[in-house]
């Protein structure tokens, strides 16, 4: 795993948009993995100015969306599949056809679950996996205790996530879902690279947890640890609890 810590949002944004833009230019046909939550949004605004330069273009690309919550309403604005577009498909040049989200509307979930590890499949798997990361450890909607190789699922919520998401919902934990369909872990494993965002203090122990703890269900992004291509971006707050900080900035981009 590549540990690299920068010093601003702006400088991870633009490293993870570089290496995006090398893949697809490569293969501008590939399929983009795509994570909701604040963390990656620099990211995505990155990759709308690149397209509007010309520097990059999506318009072959697919995309597919990590997770969406189990019961909202069509077309509601928490829903992933809303919020995916508001902050990612509507900035760059994706024929909105091609970005896929799991159904969370549908009359059975555990089905569309698995039609959508299906599809991932049948699109050729994820060549770009861009990761958050949860407080409590989870990547998609990947909660503590489940299984590190599982496939695309109905899970549920812990309180921790809820919680954390509550503030989309007016601060109201109620009205936030108890359930999702996420891609499993050894789905999000599949895909050929993977860069994750982490950003500020309130993520410092899952990053160190990440990055320097044991592989646990407790703490599911660790399986990571066992990814031959995924690169960890941190800025000075998330960072601030690893041990071995300063061989992380000596190794820089290199990586270890
Ligand atoms: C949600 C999403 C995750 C995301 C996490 C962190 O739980 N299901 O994919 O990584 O939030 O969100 P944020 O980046 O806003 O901290």
């Amino acid at each position: 795993m590549k540990v690299i810590i920068a010093s601003n949002e702006a400088d991870i944004a633009r490293m993870v948009a570089d290496d995006i833009q090398s893949v697809f230019a490569a293969k501008p046909d590939g399929v983009l993995g795509l994570a909701t939550g604040s963390s990656p949004l620099a990211v995505y605004d990155e990759l709308g100015t690149r397209v509007a330069s010309g520097a990059l273009s999506l318009a072959q690309a697919k995309a597919f969306q990590l997770d969406e919550y189990v019961g909202l309403p069509q077309g509601h604005e928490q829903t992933y599949r809303y919020v995916i577009n508001d902050i990612f498909a509507s900035k760059v040049d994706i024929d909105p056809a091609n970005v896929h989200v799991p159904n969370g509307a549908a009359a059975d979930p555990a089905q569309a679950a698995i039609d959508y590890e299906q599809a991932i499949m049948q699109a050729g798997g994820v060549d770009y996996q861009i990761l958050g990361i949860g407080s409590d450890g989870h990547i998609a909607f990947n909660e503590p205790g489940g299984s590190l190789s599982s496939r695309t699922h109905v899970g549920g919520l812990t309180a921790q996530s809820r919680q954390d998401n509550a503030r989309f919902f007016d601060g109201d934990i109620s009205r936030v879902p108890t359930h999702c369909i996420t891609q499993g872990l050894e789905t999000i494993m599949a895909a050929r690279q993977i860069g994750m965002v982490i950003l500020g203090a309130g993520k410092a122990q899952a990053a160190r947890e990440l990055v320097e703890g044991a592989v646990s269900a407790r703490w599911p992004a660790t399986i990571l640890q066992f990814h031959p291509n995924a690169s960890v971006y941190l800025d000075e707050e998330a960072a601030s609890q690893l041990e071995l900080i300063d061989f992380y900035r000596e190794v820089g981009v290199q990586g270890n």
